[in-house]
């Protein structure tokens, strides 16, 4: 079987797995409902060097985990910030979340499209993410601030570290990690406010 190309007929058993071969191809095992025998290849063929590619897959994987994390801080203080200005902060809240989860996305599927399989389970991004644990239980508007404030700063820092490292390597990239970093930003301004 060659690394590049269709599908092939083999003896898969078990649950899908993900075997990584050359030019960040990779062969995906199916098995659904224990019947299938069918061994199914995808091809995405990354224009980007092995170097490069590393840098980069690495970069997105790394910004898609402080992402998915991030639209969960955002709804757990969303679901718990009491006090006098719960409206307002329970409404901003939400426009984190969904900042998020769009650009969480647009990066994943950034990764996909250079050939790298995207990771967003829910185990890798509790030992990956950047954003420090969140408190249980209640929390008054001006902590739930202070935590999403935190939790901005820690992910925009890490994704201007990514801007540096993959303005060489692909630009492509860097621009989308430009747009997460830029929005992000704005909502980081937007709680300092807040708490002014
Ligand atoms: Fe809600």
């Amino acid at each position: 079987m060659g690394a590049w190309g269709g599908r092939a007929v083999g003896g898969g058993r078990g649950a899908a797995v993900r075997l990584p071969v050359e030019g960040g191809a990779v062969i995906v095992e199916g098995c659904a409902g224990g019947r299938s025998t069918e061994v199914w290849m995808y091809v995405v063929k990354s224009p980007l060097s092995d170097a490069n590619l590393a840098t980069v897959s690495e970069a997105l994987q790394g910004a898609l985990v402080d992402l998915v994390d991030l639209a969960l801080v955002a709804k757990q203080i969303h679901w718990n910030v009491v006090g006098p200005r719960f409206r307002s902060v329970h409404l901003q809240l939400d426009e984190v979340v969904s900042t998020a989860r769009a650009h969480s996305d647009t990066v994943a599927e950034r990764a996909a499209a250079l050939g790298v399989s995207p990771d967003g389970r829910a185990a890798t991004v509790a030992v990956g993410s950047g954003i420090g644990v969140t408190p249980e239980g209640w929390v008054d508007d001006s902590a739930a601030v202070r935590s999403i404030v935190d939790a901005l700063g820690a992910v925009i820092a890490r994704m201007r570290e990514r801007i540096a490292a993959t303005g060489e390597p692909d630009p492509v990239t860097q621009d989308v990690l430009i747009q997460v970093a830029g929005d992000l930003e704005k909502q980081h301004w937007m709680f300092q406010a807040e708490n002014g």
